[in-house]
């Protein structure tokens, strides 16, 4: 027998039950007692261990964005922009990439409805032959803050009310009366759009600021967008109320019937691009999260296209143990200065320490497919096999070498310490062109939402008076 040949896998599974350590299970009906009626023996190890595996088989939920589906696929290059970026598996047109996605609602818990009124998540992780690279983003192209440091109390103001576990408008409302910067963001989620038919039927966004760099050190800044080939639907509210009270994971189902059946989603991934060395001619600051760049100066250059055509094998190891973050990019794709993203750099493998262990991302979701090699290992769930004898740097008897060197952007950062907002906030003017985008129906749902939302008997004069305040100076 080869004692290294069967890994833990479903495909090596025995025609038998066995413990976990592989021992036969003769009896997985009944457990071992002292005479037909009892007491049980403490010495029943396979019951003990069923009963520890099965008491243990939750692990936390994501802080956001719990409740989601995902599948599987592959991104295709269909034009080359192998002039803004030395990305690998961006070097040309028909080069194909596997991923994984994610798509998800953000407040409410694992098993929520997914016909809540809330942003989806639209999170998709490129297995690259240089790593891996997230583009963790949402369906809407801005954000509700600018700034990480309110992101925390946001979400808790979003999030049930601690007391009820009831979500309250009166709280959102209250803590987003201090924020103006979000009304941009509330103009798409009081829309129509607040509520997508399905994760098929809707757009996908970076939302940030991203740096592309060429070859040459060349730094353009470029958003990118996901237009989904079938076109954008959403639910209005009977619809929403009908589809959640019939079925309330009629994404997930959906998402998945039409993989299975052959029907396989399909986006285009578009980049609008703005040289840096521009960023200073606009009205608004082109980091800030809470806008968007005008399409008549900055239009949509095709990039690829991502087709979904395989479902999961496991929920809980590829959806619950799915780890993306947006710190997680590589050569020839860069971060941006924009505040909020800075932000998530750092929190997204933080929770993921705590959610998943240290070692989340051995997990087959997470690893890289390409080869990798570092010495950052042991610690809590290392399954990682090695049998190396040096594992420190450098070593004259360890032949590996650093990887050849990419370019990163080289614009020099100076300014002095501060906390402070930043200087063009303009919170008034896209919010207020967008809805004046609206078909008069689109502005009267709109409102109509806004007149429910503030006729919480909790929302005061004083917080009714900052709205209304606020909605005129954008109208
Ligand atoms: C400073 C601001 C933000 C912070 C601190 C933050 C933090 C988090 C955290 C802690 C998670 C859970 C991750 C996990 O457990 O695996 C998460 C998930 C997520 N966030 Fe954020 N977030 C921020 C802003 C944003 C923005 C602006 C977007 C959209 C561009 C976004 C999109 C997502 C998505 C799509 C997920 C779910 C990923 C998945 O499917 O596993 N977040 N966020």
């Amino acid at each position: 027998m080869d004692p290294y040949k069967n890994r833990p896998s479903s495909a090596f599974n025995s025609p038998f039950w066995t413990t976990n350590s592989g021992a036969p299970v003769w009896n997985n009906n009944s457990s071992l007692t002292v005479g037909a009626r009892g007491p049980i023996l403490l010495e029943d190890y396979h019951l003990v261990e069923k009963l520890a595996n099965f008491d243990r088989e939750r692990i936390p939920e994501r802080v956001v964005h719990a409740r989601g589906a995902s599948a599987k696929g592959f991104f295709e290059v269909t034009h080359d922009i192998s002039h803004l970026t030395c990305a690998d598996f961006l070097r040309a047109p028909g080069v194909q990439t596997p991923v994984i996605v994610r798509f998800s609602t953000v407040i409410h818990e694992r098993g929520s409805p997914e016909t809540l009124r809330d942003p989806r998540g639209f999170a998709v992780k490129f297995y690259t032959r240089e790593g891996n690279f997230d583009l963790v983003g949402n369906n809407f192209p801005v954000f509700f803050v600018r700034d990480g440091m309110k992101f925390p109390d946001m979400v808790h103001a979003l999030k049930p009310n601690p007391k009820s576990h009831i979500q309250e408008n009166w709280r959102i409302l209250d803590f987003f009366s201090h924020h103006p910067e979000s009304l941009h963001m509330f103009t798409f989620l009081f829309d129509d759009i607040g509520v997508p038919q399905d994760y098929r039927h809707m757009d996908g966004s970076g939302v940030h600021t991203f740096t592309l760099i060429n070859k040459a050190g060349k730094a353009q800044y470029v958003k990118f967008h996901w237009k989904p080939t079938c076109g954008v639907k959403n639910l209005l509210e009977d619809e929403a109320i009908r589809v959640g009270g019939a079925n309330h994971s009629h994404a997930t189902q959906d998402l998945y019937n039409s993989i299975a059946a052959g029907n396989y989603p399909e986006w285009k991934l578009f980049i609008q691009i703005m040289d840096p060395v521009h960023e200073d001619r606009f009205d608004f600051d082109p980091l800030d999260v809470t806008k968007t760049w005008p399409e008549d100066t900055f239009p949509l250059h095709p990039v690829g296209r991502m087709v979904l055509n395989k479902n999961i094998d496991n929920f809980f190891a590829e959806n619950e143990q799915l780890a993306f973050c947006p710190s997680i990019i590589v050569p020839g794709i860069y971060y941006s200065d924009d505040k909020l993203l800075q932000t998530r750099i750092f929190s997204y493998s933080d929770t993921q320490r705590h959610r998943l262990g240290p070692n989340y991302l051995q997990l087959p979701a997470n690893a890289p497919k390409c080869t990798h090699h570092n010495n950052h290992h042991e610690g809590f769930m290392n399954f990682m096999h090695r049998d190396e004898e040096v594992n420190y740097f450098p070593s004259r008897f360890d032949p590996v070498r650093h990887a050849e060197k990419y370019p990163i952007p080289t614009a020099i950062c100076n300014g002095k310490r501060e906390k402070c907002i930043i200087e063009k906030e303009n919170n008034f003017k896209q919010p207020g062109e967008r809805y004046r985008s609206f078909t008069p129906d689109r502005q009267e749902r709109f409102i109509k939402r806004w007149i429910e939302a503030l006729s919480d008997p909790r929302v005061t004069y004083e917080i009714r008076s900052i709205w209304i305040s606020y909605w005129s100076q954008v109208a």
